[in-house]
């Protein structure tokens, strides 16, 4: 007699398991940070912004960048509660990044994680604000003692969230992308970026961040550089692939799985590899990229195995 496994939910896999616990573990992270009380040297956490806060931050989300750097850093040895502290920096970052992205003045989105975008349930000046503490709150995070014993392992891992996070890396990104946005012939046709472009504004606005948490996992764990430029290579490709994948999401995913709306990125003439290869080429280019990731960390074997699963996570997530 055959099984029928298509419907049967199958156990999780060991990938799984352990997304889950850093999952749980970086949940509980962040609910200490952002607790009521104020730290000794700041003044009050007026509640309406702590609020919004953590609205934005607790109760969803894959936590796959803090996975990545308590992943790519237990590696080299470093324990998955130690290195977790500046996965956590790292998610806050990313948290911030997703209000201001919802905002009406970018992508004026309604939902995020399956709940309100934060500015929709606590208004817009709130929600900037929102974005603005957590982004501060990151940078709090990282330069804390509780990262890293060594100063300067601290000052090289603030400098990587930095670069990854403003005019070079993600808020530029996101310049660009606004601004592909608003290309059209003049007679009104969307006017279509080139690939090299797209590529570009995709690694500035989401892989410099995916980037930057693999390689603070080779920070925190003293990586040599023939180490860490694999790590980085690894993050480059999983950064890529990871919008490729988020963008075929928009056009093939539903809002129920995603937990946000579907369809956005053409309504709004969005540069991605979709709308300019179409899905079977742009899925082509995503599994390269997932080849690519799983190549760079040949050299770690089976240290990198949770890594090399991700890889393939990333191209097949639905949500
Ligand atoms: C969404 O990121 C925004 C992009 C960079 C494409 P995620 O898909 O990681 O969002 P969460 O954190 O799981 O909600
Ligand atoms: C967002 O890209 C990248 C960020 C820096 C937040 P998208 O605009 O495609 O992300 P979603 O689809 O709204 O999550
Ligand atoms: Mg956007
Ligand atoms: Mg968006
Ligand atoms: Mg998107």
């Amino acid at each position: 007699m055959t099984t029928d496994t298509s419907t049967k939910p199958q156990p999780p896999s060991q990938f799984e398991q352990r997304l889950a616990r850093h999952a749980e573990i970086c949940e509980s992270v962040l609910a200490a940070l952002l607790a009521k009380e104020p730290l000794a040297d700041e003044y009050a956490r007026p509640a309406r912004l702590l609020d919004a806060m953590r609205h934005a931050v607790l109760g969803g989300g894959k936590r796959l960048r803090p996975a990545l750097v308590v992943e790519t850093a237990s590696i080299f040895g470093v324990s998955d509660r130690e290195a977790m502290h500046t996965g956590a920096a790292f998610e806050l970052l990313h948290c911030y990044s997703l209000v201001h992205d919802d905002l009406p003045a970018m992508d004026n989105d309604d939902t995020r994680r399956g709940r309100p975008t934060v500015h929709k349930a606590f208004g817009e000046a709130t929600a900037v604000l929102a974005g603005d503490a957590l982004q501060t709150l990151a940078f709090d995070v990282i330069s804390r003692d509780k990262t890293h014993r060594d100063p300067a392992v601290r000052a090289t891992l603030v400098q990587c969230l930095a670069r990854a996070s403003g005019i070079g890396g993600m808020a530029g990104g996101q310049m660009l992308d606004l601004e592909a946005e608003g290309r059209f012939t003049e007679n009104k046709m969307p006017l279509a970026l080139a690939l090299s472009d797209i590529e570009k504004v995709q690694r500035m606005k989401t892989g410099a961040l995916l980037t930057a948490c693999c390689e603070a996992g080779t920070i925190l764990g003293g990586a040599d550089t023939k180490e860490a430029s694999a790590i980085s290579r690894y993050g480059r490709a999983i950064g890529a692939a990871f919008q490729l994948a988020d963008d075929l999401l928009d056009v093939e995913g539903s809002e129920m799985e995603v937990g946000k709306a579907v369809g956005k990125d053409a309504a709004k003439n969005k540069a991605t590899f979709v709308s300019a290869l179409g899905p079977r080429s742009a899925r082509r280019k995503l599994a390269e990229l997932v080849d690519d990731a799983k190549w760079a960390v040949r050299p770690f074997g089976s240290r990198a195995e949770w890594l090399v699963t991700c890889a393939d996570f990333i191209a097949a997530r639905k949500s």
